[in-house]
């Protein structure tokens, strides 16, 4: 696409209702200073100077959601703790609507904690990173009660992401609940998923990355005829409208169903500084293009831009359709248009 045709694709972004229904994740930054080994142990002693909160997993997604304009609905669990309120929070004041949040005393929210430091002349690199991960499948309860949050949402939403980190919320029983209510109001799924996705039948869009989709198939995708095998195969395998393979730095390729494949190159190749999260803002972008009316070629188009702004950005991060403008603005147009 050319830079005005761009430029038209993101005025047309609306602000569309979309449910997000996953794996809710804190990611917190604790970052330090070391000056001396302990003596308790040879580790070294990370002396606290800052600590920050973001939103990680299906809480990215709706963050991406809420930056691009979209009304975001949030559908997961979060445990009765000190992290559980913090992601709330978080959510809440980026007006996200976290009614269909769920607090279960006997779970732990997901929380991902990054430790990094620096000693006296060294730059700051991680350290250790911790996770709090649940240790049980969700209770039959609270997999109930989700159930019954899932159809209102549904039902109000223009569209619904699934956003499966393979934390505990997108069960088969969540999965089925998805379909049926998606069916019953018509409205289209998509989903990101690190886990199987046949259990996704009859999805509108499909956004595994490469690996994910390697997984899937049991087979490396190393050349452009395996990625064209991959994405038909996949397209049979789970039924789904369409499949976007993300390939990282080899940028995006989309298989519809009606037979039309249209391939990204990555635009950003030079300034990257933090991958994380870049999947989170593509299947954000694609969910909003889409329930905005977008063509899908055109919503990958806006996918590929929006991810080449926030992997400059250190830990999981958003953008906005003004930034995207922006950004476009400073491409050289030649740059662009032998990928057309
Ligand atoms: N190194 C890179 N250089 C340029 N663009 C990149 C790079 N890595 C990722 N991107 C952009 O981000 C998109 C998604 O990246 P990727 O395929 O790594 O997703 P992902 O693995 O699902 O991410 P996540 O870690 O959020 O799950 C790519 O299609 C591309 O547009
Ligand atoms: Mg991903």
């Amino acid at each position: 696409m050319k830079i005005p045709e761009l430029l038209k694709a993101i005025d047309g972004l609306r602000s569309p209702r979309v449910a997000v229904v996953g794996d809710l994740i804190l990611d917190e930054y604790i970052e330090g200073e070391v000056r001396r080994i302990s003596r308790e142990a040879p580790v070294p002693i990370v002396e606290q100077k800052a600590r920050s909160f973001k939103p990680g997993g299906a809480a990215n997604t709706l963050a991406n959601l809420a930056t691009l304009g979209a009304k975001a609905l949030a559908v997961g669990v979060v445990g009765q703790d000190h992290s559980g309120p913090q992601l709330v929070n978080l959510l809440a004041h980026l007006g996200i609507d976290t009614e269909g949040v769920l607090v279960d005393p006997i779970v732990p929210t997901t929380t991902k904690t990054r430790i990094s430091a620096h000693s006296r002349q060294s730059v700051t690199q991680q350290v250790l990173r911790l996770d709090q991960l649940p240790q049980a499948p969700l209770a039959p309860s609270t997999l109930e009660a989700l159930s019954q949050t899932l159809e209102k949402v549904v039902s109000e939403a223009d569209l619904v992401v699934i956003s499966d980190y393979g934390n505990g919320v997108v069960v088969p029983q969540i999965i089925e609940q998805v379909r049926h209510f998606c069916q019953q109001y018509a409205k289209p799924w998509v989903v990101d998923s690190q886990e199987d996705l046949r259990l996704f039948r009859g999805a509108a869009l499909l956004t595994p990355n490469k690996p994910e989709a390697e997984n899937n198939l049991g087979a490396l995708i190393q050349t452009p005829s395996e990625l064209l095998t991959a994405g038909q195969t996949l397209l049979e395998m789970t039924g789904a409208e369409a499949v976007l393979i993300t390939c990282g730095d080899e940028g995006m390729s989309l298989f519809e169903r009606t037979g039309t494949i249209s391939h990204v190159p990555a635009l950003n190749k030079t300034e990257v500084f933090d991958v994380t999260g870049a999947g989170d803002t593509v299947v954000a972008t694609l969910a909003t293009a889409m329930a905005s009316g977008s063509p899908l070629p055109e919503a990958m188009q806006l996918a590929n831009l929006a991810a080449s702004i926030v992997i400059r950005r250190l830990g999981s991060s958003t953008t906005t359709p003004a930034e995207m403008r922006e950004t476009l603005l400073q491409f050289n147009p030649k740059e662009m248009a032998p990928h057309d």
